[in-house]
């Protein structure tokens, strides 16, 4: 199953679980950037209010395809309960292209996590093959959670 992680990650968390799934699945990793529009304290508070108001923003070009892949895994951090301002702006950009299966994870302190799937399959009007919640306190310690996620992927 030809695979895609695309994600976005302004702290590094998402970056970390979106680098070990890829490692277990050999597959091929894209990560959404945006210029560090939402870095410091005032981008946390631009990205808690852009991210409820659902609105979109400027995103760098991707390189990867996702018409060509079999499986798009989609990695966010939890903004004010619901998906990342950048990843936002992937989906309405790319959901046409998403021709088959879609999973997601998400990372987050300690809630939203459930309405950010919810949110996730709502704007790629697809239901989701699997998903994968990461808090702060799993962050150290995410194998078990990732291991059966992978499965959930794989059957
Ligand atoms: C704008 C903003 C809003 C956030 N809102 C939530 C939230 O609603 N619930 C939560 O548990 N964590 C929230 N967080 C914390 C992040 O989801 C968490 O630290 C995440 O792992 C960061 O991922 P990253 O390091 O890949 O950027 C928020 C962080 C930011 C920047």
């Amino acid at each position: 199953m030809k695979t895609l992680i695309v994600y976005y990650s302004r702290t590094g968390n998402t970056d970390k679980i979106a680098k070990i799934i890829q490692e277990k699945l050999n597959c091929d990793i894209e990560r959404i950037t945006d210029n560090d529009k939402y870095k410091g304290i005032l981008g946390f508070i631009k990205g808690g209010f852009n991210a409820v108001s659902g609105r979109g923003t400027t995103i760098n070009q991707c390189s990867k395809n996702p018409e060509e892949y079999d499986l798009i895994i989609i990695g966010t951090p939890v903004w004010a309960g619901t998906l990342a301002v950048p990843v936002n702006t992937y989906i309405i950009q790319n959901r046409e292209k998403f021709k088959r299966k879609i999973a997601c994870f998400t990372t987050c302190g300690s809630s939203g996590y459930e309405e950010t799937v919810k949110e996730i399959s709502k704007r790629c009007e697809k239901s989701l093959s699997a998903t994968l919640s990461i808090t702060e306190a799993d962050l150290n310690n995410p194998s078990e959670k990732i291991n059966t996620f992978i499965n959930k992927i794989k059957n």
